[in-house]
Formats: C-alpha cells, sequence, structure tokens
C-alpha cells in the first residue's frame, strides 16, 4: 500500500468533527438576547453571570470578561503593577500575545527556554533571566497543562514579581487540585473561535485581587469607576467590553464545556498509548501535578531519525493526504519574530533603542520543537472516535513503513 502522498489510497477520507460544536442553547442564548433589546453588557445580565459561573468554577473571587484574550493580558499586566520599561518573562514557544500583551503595556518581554517534556517554560531557567528590572513572570499553560506553579510562586516570591498566568488554553485545568487562572496575581483565558469556549473573539481575567480587578475593570470600561458618575474617569482606559451576544454564547459553550472535555481526554489518554509505542513518536508525557487537562491540543515529538531522515514538515505533509489534519504548531521562536528582531515597538514598526538584545536570544528546546519535533492535533481532532484515533495511528505507522519512499 503506496503513500497518499505518492498517489495511493489514504487511510481516511472521512472528515474528522467540525469546530464549533453548538445547538439550541447557543440559538436559545441569542435569541434570548435579541429579544430582550439589552445588547450592551452595561443594560444586560449575560456578561455578569458568565462572569460569576466561570470565575467561581476557577476559584476566583473576580471575572471580568474582556473582548479578546490578548487584551485580557495587557489590561491584566498594567492592574497588576507593570510598568512602561518592566521586564516580563514569557516563555519563547508560545501564541505571540504572551509577548505582544507586554509590549502594549510598555513592558519589555524577556524569553525562557521550555522544558521538554512539558512544553511549558522551564523553571530552571527563569531566575537566571531575571534583572533589576524584572517585574512580572507569564507562564502559559500550553495546550491546557498547567504550568509548574509551585515553582513559579515560589520564584516571583523570592524576587518579589508578580505572577500573570496565560491561560488562554487552559479552562478547567488544574494544578494539585487548584485551578489555574487565580493562583498568581491574575489570569487571563480566551474565547476566540479556536478555542475549547468559543464566543468568535473573548476573553476573560480572573484574580483574586481586589485592587486588579478594580483597575481592570475600569480599564476595560473606558477608566470609570463602579459607582462613579457615568462620565467620570478616575483612570485611563479604553472600550474594551464584550457583549451580551457572546456571553450568552459562553453560557451556553460553558454548559458543555464538561462533557466536551471528557471525550478530548479520553483520546488523549488512547493516543498516548497508542503513538507511545511507535519509534520516534514522543508524546508529552502526563504529570500527576496536572489534575485537570483541558486538552485544548494534543502533543507529540517527531524524530526524524525512525522515519528514514524525513523531515518533520514533510511527515505532516504525508499525514495531511493520509487524511489526518496534522499542525507544525508555532513556526518560529517568538524571539525571532521580525517584531522583536528588530524591537519594532514604535510607531509605524520603528525600532526603539532597549537593553535587550532578542537576536542573541537562543533557546535550544524551542528552536527544535519550532523547526523539527513538534506535532499538533487540535481540538476538534481530540472529539473524534475511538476508530478515528486508531486511523491517526495507522497513519503515522504506515508513514513509517514507507519513509525512504517520501520524497524531500
Ligand atoms: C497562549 C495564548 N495566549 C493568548 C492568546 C490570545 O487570545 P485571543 O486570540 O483571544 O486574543 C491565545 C489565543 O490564541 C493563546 O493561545
Amino acid at each position: 500500500m503506496s503513500l497518499a502522498i505518492n498517489g495511493g489510497t489514504p487511510v481516511r477520507t472521512m472528515p474528522f468533527p467540525v469546530w464549533p460544536v453548538w445547538g439550541d442553547e447557543e440559538i436559545e442564548g441569542l435569541t434570548r438576547v435579541i429579544k430582550s433589546g439589552k445588547w450592551g453588557r452595561l443594560a444586560g445580565k449575560e456578561s455578569e453571570c458568565f462572569e460569576k459561573q466561570f470565575a467561581e468554577a476557577h476559584a476566583a473571587k473576580h471575572g471580568i470578561a474582556i473582548n479578546s484574550g490578548t487584551t485580557a493580558l495587557r489590561i491584566a499586566l498594567t492592574a497588576a503593577d507593570v510598568d512602561a520599561g518592566d521586564e516580563v518573562i514569557v516563555p519563547a514557544y508560545t501564541f505571540i500575545a504572551t509577548a505582544s500583551a507586554a509590549v502594549e503595556a510598555g513592558a519589555v518581554p524577556i524569553f525562557v527556554d521550555i522544558d521538554r517534556d512539558t512544553y511549558n517554560i522551564d523553571v530552571r531557567l527563569i531566575e537566571a533571566a531575571i534583572t533589576p528590572r524584572t517585574k512580572a513572570i507569564m507562564p502559559v499553560h500550553f495546550a491546557g497543562r498547567p504550568a509548574d506553579m509551585d515553582a513559579i510562586m515560589k520564584i516571583a516570591a523570592r524576587h518579589h514579581l508578580v505572577v500573570i498566568e496565560d491561560a488562554a488554553q487552559a479552562w478547567g485545568s488544574a494544578w494539585k487540585g487548584r485551578p489555574v487562572g487565580a493562583i498568581g496575581a491574575a489570569g487571563c483565558f480566551s474565547f476566540q473561535s479556536s478555542k475549547n469556549i468559543n464566543c468568535g473573539e473573548g476573553g476573560i481575567i480572573l484574580t483574586n485581587d481586589d485592587l486588579v480587578a478594580k483597575y481592570a475593570r475600569s480599564h476595560h470600561n473606558c477608566g470609570r469607576s463602579e459607582d462613579g458618575l457615568w462620565y467620570e474617569h478616575f483612570y485611563f482606559g479604553g472600550n474594551y467590553r464584550i457583549t451580551e451576544f457572546q456571553s450568552a454564547v459562553l453560557l451556553a459553550q460553558f454548559g458543555r464545556y464538561e462533557e466536551l472535555k471528557a471525550i478530548r481526554r479520553a483520546n488523549l489518554d488512547l493516543l498516548n498509548e497508542l503513538l507511545g509505542c511507535i519509534e520516534g513518536i514522543s508524546p508529552l508525557p502526563m504529570q500527576e501535578e496536572v489534575t485537570s487537562h483541558s486538552c485544548h491540543l494534543y502533543i507529540f515529538r517527531y524524530d526524524k531519525r525512525a522515519f528514514a531522515g524525513k523531515s518533520k514538515q514533510l511527515f505532516i505533509d504525508a499525514m495531511r493526504k493520509e487524511g489526518i489534519p496534522t499542525s507544525p504548531g508555532y513556526s518560529i521562536p517568538l524571539y525571532k519574530q521580525p517584531v522583536f528582531m528588530n524591537k519594532s515597538f514604535g510607531p509605524r514598526g520603528r525600532k526603539v533603542e532597549l537593553p535587550v538584545d532578542y537576536a542573541s536570544n537562543f533557546c535550544p528546546e524551542s528552536e527544535k520543537a519550532c523547526y523539527e519535533e513538534a506535532i499538533w492535533f487540535t481540538q476538534s481532532v481530540l472529539l473524534g472516535t475511538e476508530e478515528d484515533m486508531q486511523d491517526i495511528a495507522a497513519a503515522v505507522r504506515k508513514i513509517q513503513q514507507h519513509a525512504d519512499e517520501l520524497k524531500g
């Protein structure tokens, strides 16, 4: 049986499940909002209701819904007292928003490599990146796997730093039984289209800190205070509010979250079993401290030596032709993105002089993840059936058997 990329029959032609999953609840929510005539959050109750539910589920005192995860991070940083020129430690392997939110807040991202087994920030490397200018650590709970919050909170306490959790992919994830999001000074989640709880675009800031909550809420609502006059603005800010339509959809999506998470978790475990015994494929090991995992992405490391030396990209191309939607994930470590290499943080990309040299950064695990090893399946793949997971393993085995036939 030859490879589909060489004209053979693919392992499967059936599509994987589509995302988003939605039903009557989302339609009823949207209809409810339309009929209410209260479409913005200042008039209605949907956003407040979602904030309360989401915060409670994450053991957080406050929830402030925001119009995106990126904006949530940017607002949370300033609300947590990160100032212009402060350095913020972030992992080098993450979505651009983790670092760009720091830039938007006037701060300077400092990149730290990831741990090979978790793809989260390598906590052993954080202290070496701390300087007198460091103000915050921003761990990412990547793919839904909580970062090592014990180590991070200890380092932060030792150096008087604040911790802002980028929990954009980690709804309901927990570290040693404690939900992520409000372990640090604040945590930010995303509800953008690709996310497990989706309202098109959206985010939320969680915090147990009353001051962080006060300034975050004000910042997202034009600098108003809770009890001030309508045209009284005690703080700077903008309009980063969410609509009642988004919140109604979020309430419905949140209602089906646990059920879908259980399917993804079962498939993640099955894939670990099926792929873990194929030479050259290393699923990231589970950790006992991770007591809940959103399973937003499934990640494994690819070792080309077990595939006739064929590149990660060629393997991915072959998988796709076999009918398996396979992603290379982040393709460039963040410090190598042009915006950082050129420090184009000024208006129209003008270079800003900063006491940091991104061009000399080198994070070997992040580079390996981007260029050679990391392969992702997104959440819609994880929503498939047991047979779908068997097809994934069959495709990998088929490509391995015929690896020397891959051209390139
Ligand atoms: C790790 C991480 N941080 C931040 C964000 C930003 O969220 P949003 O797309 O809602 O702005 C995302 C979303 O893609 C993300 O994956």
